[in-house]
């Protein structure tokens, strides 16, 4: 059995076969999914896939970074009033992307902070996205940490000096797809990772496996990773399935 821990199956990329994908995924062992918001305009399509599937799918609510731009309070305002308005077992997906675009590196900043506020106030943990941006993912996290601060740094792809950061903060490492790619060096990272800290995901639609590279990612896939990490730390597909389900529902509480 799999938890995929990181999934956007509710965006229109799945709008012509979902039921199948949902089916392919039962199939796997993935039994639960966990679905992190992106902004305003994905909540709906969000929870209605939840609402389908309440024994299969996890909602979180969070502003996306790469969706942070002049208007971010007003996205924060909605974010906030569905934080009040329904039980969610996390805040995300949440963090700071300086890949794309560096223009609102202080207003993403300001965002994340917020969140993590909501997180710590209602004893939920944090969907961390990282990207080109460590140092101040760490910096923001340093300064907020307290006994009730927890949470995963999704879809990883730091070194093991950064890996070792994020469990020295009690963070778990969500390895995904990337661990397959031949030269991502991730391997080698994962290798040295000890089961307790990683958490399985796909981040579907992206960011799809090999052999599945370049292509529509699915909940499916999961099996994949933990079949690639099975490897790497020489122990048992179903291990790996009982170790990572096991901390993803330590968690996130269910
Ligand atoms: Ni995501």
């Amino acid at each position: 059995m799999f938890v995929d821990t990181h999934s956007h199956i509710y965006s229109e990329e799945f709008s012509s076969d979902r039921n199948e994908v949902i089916v392919n995924a039962l199939k796997s062992g993935v039994n639960t999914i966990i679905l992190p918001n992106i902004d305003s305009s994905t909540i709906k399509a969000m929870l209605d896939l939840a609402d389908s599937g309440p024994n299969m799918f996890i909602p979180l609510i969070g502003l996306h970074p790469t969706s942070v731009k002049e208007d971010f309070k007003k996205e924060l305002e909605i974010m906030e009033y569905w934080l009040n308005k329904r039980n969610f077992l996390g805040i995300g997906e949440i963090g700071i992307d300086l890949y794309w675009d560096k223009t609102f590196i202080n207003e993403q900043t300001e965002a994340f902070r917020i969140q993590i506020g909501w997180a710590k106030k209602a004893g939920i943990p944090i969907v961390i996205h990282v990207r080109d941006s460590f140092p101040e993912v760490f910096e923001v996290i340093e300064k907020e940490k307290d006994e009730s601060l927890r949470g995963v740094f999704h879809s990883f792809t730091g070194n093991l000096e950064q890996a070792d950061k994020v469990i020295e903060l009690g963070f778990k490492i969500g390895v995904g797809g990337i661990v397959t790619f031949r030269n991502s060096g991730m391997d080698e990272v994962v290798k040295q990772i000890s089961l307790q800290h990683i958490v399985i995901e796909t981040d579907s639609p992206w960011l799809a496996p090999v052999p599945y590279r370049g292509k529509r990612n699915e909940s499916a896939h999961v099996a994949l990773i933990a079949d690639k990490i099975a490897s790497l730390h020489e122990i048992s597909l179903e291990e790996v399935g009982r170790i990572t389900t096991h901390n993803a529902k330590q968690l996130f509480g269910f």
